[in-house]
């Protein structure tokens, strides 16, 4: 289980404002949950927090029991809204480079979740946007994190592909059981995926406004 514990933060010790406040949530292994609030209220902030990149003005990020804060690892992985591919690594050697010990998949086997057969030997900058998002998806797969944090990961893109990509996340969720924080500021990317939905205020400090479980929520 990851918790998130009453993580309060401000940036240039204070200057800008308290950005989070209190914030207080947890997500069990298996689950697939949704992030969301207006633009600029910090859900990438929460999210770099999460993953340990920033370590919050107070309050405590768990990952079973062990505290994570400010430690970024292998336990939660996050996708930023710009995925940062290597761009000399061929797609093989990019998802063989993360491969973690623990993940239950082999390189084939990844490429093949992502729907990336046949492309093993392209490098980043000759696959589409949808491609490369494909390609981070399958990174971090390999890392086998105890959750993954997708923040606005297919922001970028048109709809049409957007949608694809959820649907297809959808279906690596459901097979590989991987534990996920879905961050969008667009509500309408979890519907018939999310269990939870976590909603954020827009007013600052920013806290938790409700977190509601939405009744058609997939169970896998
Ligand atoms: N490194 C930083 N230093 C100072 N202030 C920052 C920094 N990063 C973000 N902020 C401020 O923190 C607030 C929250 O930003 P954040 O990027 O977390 O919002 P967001 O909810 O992810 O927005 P969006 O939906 O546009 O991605 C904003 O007011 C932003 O200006
Ligand atoms: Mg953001």
């Amino acid at each position: 289980m990851i918790r998130f514990r009453d993580i309060s933060h401000e940036y240039d010790s204070g200057k800008g404002g308290r950005i989070l406040e209190g914030i207080s949530f947890s997500i069990e292994q298996g689950e697939c949950v949704g992030l969301t609030g207006p633009s600029g209220c910090g859900k990438s902030t929460l999210a770099l927090i999460g993953a340990g990149h920033l370590a919050p003005s107070s309050g405590e990020v768990t990952v079973n029991g062990e505290r994570t804060t400010g430690r970024p690892g292998r336990h939660v992985f996050l996708i930023h809204q710009e995925s940062d591919l290597f761009p000399w690594l061929r797609v093989g050697r990019q998802i063989a480079f993360a491969l973690n010990g623990t993940c239950r998949y082999t390189v084939a086997e990844l490429v093949s979740l992502v729907k990336l057969t046949g492309f093993e030997g392209y490098y980043p900058n000759q696959l589409s946007g949808g491609m490369r998002k494909r390609l981070a998806l399958a990174r971090a797969l390999a890392i086998n994190p105890k959750l993954l944090i997708l923040d606005e990961s297919f922001g970028s893109l048109d709809q049409e592909l957007k949608a694809s990509l959820f649907r297809d996340l959808k279906e690596i969720w459901a097979l590989t059981g991987t534990t996920i924080l879905l961050i969008t500021h667009d509500a309408g990317d979890l519907e018939n995926f999310v269990q939870r939905e976590i909603r954020l205020t827009s007013q600052k400090p920013t806290r938790i406004q409700e977190i509601v479980t939405l009744p058609i929520g997939q169970t896998r």
